[in-house]
């Protein structure tokens, strides 16, 4: 869980999809996810960011119990559109790491995303909405 100490907001642009790859702790710990690549994993969405979305990295979201976490933030005329974040939990095989990857490549379909990605979608807390909002400004 984040503390205010840890909480930091990142200004990111507002005119392309936001995919945010928690890295707090639980979500990319090789302890909790042996089986996972953490590594590779972040590498490949940041190798799928192009010119649509931009990739960051954010401390906890107060979501642990879903990890690995990946929120999919809308960009202005999507959210504009009616368009919320999209909660990822449990990305910790290739399967849903290819469908977000998917997602990234027609930003402006969400939230209609592939089933795999809707299976893993959850409901945040307010709490880890608030922290959402603290990483990306
Ligand atoms: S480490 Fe807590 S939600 Fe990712």
């Amino acid at each position: 869980m984040a503390t205010k100490k840890q909480r930091r907001g990142l200004t990111v642009p507002h005119d392309r999809m936001t995919v945010v790859v928690c890295r707090g702790g639980d979500c990319g710990s090789r302890i909790k996810h042996p089986d996972t690549d953490h590594a590779a994993q972040l590498a490949k969405v940041r190798n799928a960011a192009g010119d649509q979305s931009v990739v960051t990295v954010s401390r906890c979201l107060d979501a642990c119990e879903h990890s690995n976490v990946i929120v999919l933030v809308p960009d202005a005329d999507s959210e504009n559109a009616g368009a919320t974040p999209v909660w990822v939990g449990e990305v910790n095989d290739a399967e849903v790491t290819a469908d977000i990857l998917e997602v990234m490549d027609h930003p402006g379909d969400l939230p209609d995303v592939p089933v795999v990605v809707e299976l893993h979608t959850f409901r945040p807390t307010r709490q880890s909405r608030r922290e959402l909002d603290g990483e990306i400004g």
